[in-house]
């Protein structure tokens, strides 16, 4: 097995070689991960001028950064997450679990009569490295993002949401058919090949 010293050796060459880290610093996005939603919406056109978005699982704010740039001064973006966040321009911030109907309450509250016409999720739960643990703390997060969603998107809306390749994974996508006109997979150029994840595009909620 690798020693700590030597796998956080790998992980620094990785960094400094990565092309997005750089671009990262160069652009100031808080995460490597704001280019794989910029991916997601370029492709998909899925931010307008003016349109309201709920990030779940937000912090650092990545995806907040671009969202609230996409939408504008006219839109709105709710970011959510257990941890702290550093404030972001036209983005506002509730410190919560999704899990908790508080939450929810305090969600609601920020969009008032309107709807989301866009609901992102980057959530992860910390890996324990177990994999029937993983999996089973990944889909129920998975699930509350599902359940918000229904609740707070607007007719029509579209959720895109990051989801890591368990056994469980296809059944929960095939769940999502239910509620959405299409469901497409998508692995941005920015997703580090080796990793397990891919994010799925459902759209046209409730039609
Ligand atoms: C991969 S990070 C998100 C990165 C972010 N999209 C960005 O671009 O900066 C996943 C986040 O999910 C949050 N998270 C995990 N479980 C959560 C929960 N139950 N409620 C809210 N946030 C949660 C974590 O605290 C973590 O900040």
């Amino acid at each position: 097995m690798a020693s700590r010293r030597s796998t956080s050796k790998q992980w620094l060459r990785r960094q400094t070689a990565d092309p997005y880290v750089k671009q990262r610093d160069r652009d100031g996005y808080r995460s490597r991960a704001a280019f794989k939603l910029k991916e997601i919406l370029k492709r998909d056109r899925l931010i307008r001028n003016g349109s309201f978005v709920l990030d779940l699982g937000a912090s650092p704010g990545g995806w907040s950064q671009v969202a609230a740039a996409m939408a504008g001064p006219q839109g709105k973006v709710v970011a959510v997450d257990l941890l702290p966040m550093e404030p972001i321009n036209g983005v506002h911030f509730i410190n919560g679990d999704c899990r908790d109907p508080d939450t929810f309450d305090k969600i609601s509250a920020e969009f008032g009569e309107r709807r989301a016409d866009l609901v992102i999720s980057d959530i992860a739960p910390n890996i324990t490295g177990i994999r029937d643990v993983d999996e089973a703390n990944f889909l129920e997060l998975a699930d509350f993002v599902s359940d918000i969603s229904n609740r707070m998107l607007a007719a029509d809306g579209t959720m895109v949401i990051k989801l890591f390749q368990f056994p469980g994974t296809d059944s929960y996508i095939a769940e999502l058919k239910k509620s959405y006109a299409s469901i497409s997979r998508r692995k941005p150029e920015s997703s580090r090949r080796e990793s397990r994840e891919l994010y799925v595009v459902a759209k046209g909620f409730g039609i």
